[in-house]
């Protein structure tokens, strides 16, 4: 954390809330996914609670699972298509970012450029794109293909990808649609720029149909914690999602990653690095555990075991004893790493059966999970932030609107009266709102000050 600074917070929406059996707790919509009217309202509870921004993953597919767990979980499943629905969030809301993820995996650079450039435009300089690579077979199986892309060929070809989308950004100078009705000139010629990229996975000519973004680029979200995906962030993200639940691990992470930022010539600062994180919370430590039981009663075991399976990196564990230790596991080679690391460290470290760990996975799909008053929950993050584990938090809670709701009106009022968090927007773009500068264009608008 640079001195003075606070920290940023954004929250991650899973419709009925990250806990997988959120779908069944008392007050939750069990059809949050498709329900308008519920997001309109915890975008605004955000926005109200001063939060940088808020977030959707997404996959481009349903999971594969067994039925009987996959009929049991409302995770990824009948809900919107994220960049439709913030599109649609842009309109009731004014200050706060709006992120969503988008593939590099399953889609063309030029799709992508046009469609976060509209958002930008249309939201008034408040997108983000998170950047990921995709991770399962079901997606690839979407788009003409039995499996998906190897692990080092789907970052080489996210690199390409984003540097083609930013070219395409660059597409117009900032003042280059005169519209002069006078003289009929709708824009100035030597303010487009033409791409021309022939890539080893795209050939783009461009220019893009959609005038430079307010905020120039929107903003570069990313999560990776393999060797690529921290050689990628390291090199693209402005803001990077973890998925730590220890603090030491977060903190050997996040002094690692900005040295290779800085190894980027990029100014370390300019990355703000957001470990995901649950609370459930309530007016005493033994409410919030009511709470939290309540939600951890509702889970199935075959719902249990299965997430754990996925989160490991698609293990089969229906052999193994449920109450026994986790065994040694094989690698998948094609798997994401960092959820799979974190949780087999936790294990380990705290002697935990299959059973246990699989519980504690529920809770936020492998992130670190605080039960407790709104000054734990801030103590936890406090924590966090003043020791170099992040920059700030990407909220996940676990259900929604109720332990969202708790967070904003409870524990943002005692970050706030902690000095640990705003009071006020301070810009209009989301950049602005982060502190981030303005990216000039490679054809020669300089970078905004900050
Ligand atoms: C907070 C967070 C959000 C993520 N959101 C998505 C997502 O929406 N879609 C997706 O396919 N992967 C998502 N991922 C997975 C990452 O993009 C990445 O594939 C994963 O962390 C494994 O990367 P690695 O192999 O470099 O460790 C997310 C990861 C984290 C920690």
């Amino acid at each position: 954390m640079p001195r003075g600074e606070q920290m940023k917070l954004g929250v991650f929406f899973h419709p009925t809330g990250h806990h997988v059996a959120s779908w069944r707790y008392p007050g939750v919509q069990a059809d949050a996914g498709i329900n308008f009217a519920h997001q309109v309202e915890i975008a605004q509870t955000a926005e109200r609670g001063k939060l940088h921004m808020i977030f959707f993953a997404d996959g481009v597919g349903v999971r594969e699972a067994r039925m009987e767990a996959l009929s049991r979980s409302a995770q990824y499943i009948a809900n919107f298509e994220p960049l439709m629905l913030i599109a649609a969030l842009a309109a009731v809301t004014e200050r706060i970012g709006l992120v969503c993820t988008a593939s590099t995996s399953y889609n063309e650079p030029y799709h992508i450029a046009r469609k976060f450039a509209s958002l930008d435009h249309l939201s008034g300089g408040r997108a983000g794109w998170n950047v990921v690579t995709s991770g399962e077979d079901s997606e690839a199986r979407n788009f003409g293909r039995e499996l998906h892309y190897g692990h080092a060929e789907r970052y080489q070809r996210a690199r390409e990808f984003v540097g083609v989308v930013k070219g395409l950004w660059d597409s117009w100078d900032d003042d280059a649609f005169i519209r002069d009705t006078a003289s009929g000139v709708f824009f100035d010629p030597e303010g487009m720029h033409t791409l021309d990229h022939h890539g080893k996975y795209f050939s783009v000519r461009g220019p893009l149909n959609v005038p430079r973004p307010p905020q120039g680029h929107p903003v570069i979200v990313q999560a990776g914690a393999s060797e690529d995906g921290r050689a990628f962030a390291a090199e693209h993200a402005e803001i990077i999602f973890t998925n730590h639940i220890l603090v030491d691990n977060a903190r050997k992470y996040y002094a690692e990653v900005k040295a290779r930022v800085a190894g980027f010539g990029r100014a370390p600062d300019h990355v703000k690095i957001m470990p995901g994180v649950s609370a459930t919370i309530g007016a005493t430590e033994a409410e919030a555990k009511a709470k939290h039981e309540k939600l951890q009663a509702l889970v199935h075991p075959v719902v249990a075991r299965e997430m754990l399976s996925t989160a490991l990196g698609r293990i089969d564990l229906s052999g193994y004893d449920f109450d026994g230790p986790l065994p040694d596991l094989p690698m998948r080679e094609n798997a994401g790493r960092s959820t799979r690391e974190n949780l087999i460290d936790l294990a380990r470290r705290e002697n935990l059966t299959i059973r246990q760990l699989a519980m504690r996975a529920t809770d936020a799909r492998g992130k670190s999970v605080v039960v407790g008053t709104p000054a734990q929950v801030a103590d936890h993050l406090e924590e966090w932030f003043t020791t170099g584990a992040a920059d700030g938090f990407n909220v996940m809670p676990p259900y929604l609107p109720g332990a969202f709701d708790d967070f904003v009106n409870l524990v943002v009022p005692e970050l706030q009266r902690r000095g640990l968090f705003r009071t006020e927007y301070e810009g209009k773009t989301f950049r602005e709102n982060l502190g981030l500068a303005r990216p000039g264009s490679r054809y020669g608008t300089p970078a905004a000050a900050e």
